[in-house]
């Protein structure tokens, strides 16, 4: 079911820790261009069940017309994180045996002029994963106030000098003429030289598509959601990208760890089992550069945890 255009990332590796059973009943919340899924059915038995779920229709679409046998065995349907628990019951889908999530964006999503993910693409800068989400990353810019966008930027790309940033942006936003990807590039040009210009470039457009998508938001949802859709023992798979959404997975896999011994221990209904996270070797960064920050963390759901 693997279309061109996106390489799975720790493809081996996550199917390895998320299938425990191979008749068991498994959702990749993250369908894509339907890497992982492919692999997860090649290793799924004629018993077993995969739901494959993505907030963006096209992923969607793609992956339905990908199967090319009828598959009994393999649902698609169009779902957001904070919205998988209604999926899943739509479905009829009760506990499920591993969740797998691959965060962030497809290369087939980034190299779309008109997603506007990329400085690179002359397209709109629109940046929504979920076409159907209020708001394109120009409304979001033209709607909130420069301490809003200061605060954005600062927190959720880790840039430097926001505020110098959300004045090239701001001049950049009064020539006129509708934001695109390379006009917003050529605006946020002057303030970097060197070899860091295309990181600093990234840290800012990756912070509005994070606001643009409400992603920190919609991973707690993941891990929340996750906790009670899994059966005990079942496996939730999580694939960062970027050490803000590693740190929230981490710190939620993570036992608690009380700085004052006499407040009680909150209770995790996880227990890791990636004691340290599993990186991609050097031959698939090698092949495949996007694999680079990948950080694959896994965790149990505790038997007897309501
Ligand atoms: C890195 S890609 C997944 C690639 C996939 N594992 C593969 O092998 O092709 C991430 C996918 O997650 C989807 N996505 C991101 N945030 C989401 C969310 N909150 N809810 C549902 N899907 C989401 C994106 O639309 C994108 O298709």
């Amino acid at each position: 079911m693997e279309s061109p255009g996106h390489v799975p990332v720790l493809k081996e590796e996550a199917v390895q820790l998320l299938l425990g059973d191979p008749r068991g009943t498994y959702v990749d919340a993250t369908l894509g261009s339907g890497g992982h899924a492919a692999a997860i059915l090649g290793a799924l038995g004629v018993e077993g069940r995969l739901v494959g779920l993505d907030c963006d229709p096209a992923a969607v679409t793609r992956a339905r017309a990908a199967v090319p046998v009828p598959e009994p065995r393999f649902v698609a349907r169009r779902a957001r994180f904070s919205g998988m628990r209604a999926a899943l019951q739509d479905l009829g889908v009760g506990p499920v045996d591993g969740i797998l999530a691959d965060l962030g964006l497809s290369s087939l999503q980034l190299d779309d002029p008109a997603r506007g993910f990329s400085f690179q693409a002359p397209g709109p800068l629109d940046m929504r994963l979920d076409p159907s989400l209020p708001r394109s990353a120009e409304t979001l810019l033209r709607s909130i106030e420069d301490e809003e966008l200061t605060r954005i930027l600062r927190d959720l790309g880790e840039v430097p000098r926001p505020r110098a940033a959300v004045r090239a942006i701001r001049k950049a936003l009064s020539s006129g003429t509708p934001l695109t990807g390379e006009a917003l590039r050529d605006a946020l040009d002057p303030l970097f030289r060197g070899p860091a210009r295309p990181r600093r470039l990234s840290q800012i457009f990756q912070a509005l598509r994070i606001a643009v998508n409400d992603e920190l938001s919609e991973l707690q949802a993941l891990l929340h959601e996750s906790a009670s859709l899994l059966r005990p023992g079942g496996t939730l798979c999580v694939i960062a990208y970027h050490s803000l959404e590693d740190r929230i997975v981490k710190n939620a896999f993570r036992p608690p760890r009380p700085s004052d011994p006499n407040e009680p221990l909150t209770p995790t209904p996880w227990i890791p089992i990636t004691k340290k996270p599993v990186r991609p070797s050097e031959e698939e960064v090698r092949r495949n550069p996007r694999a680079r920050s990948a950080k694959l963390r896994a965790a149990r759901r505790k038997e007897g945890f309501a």
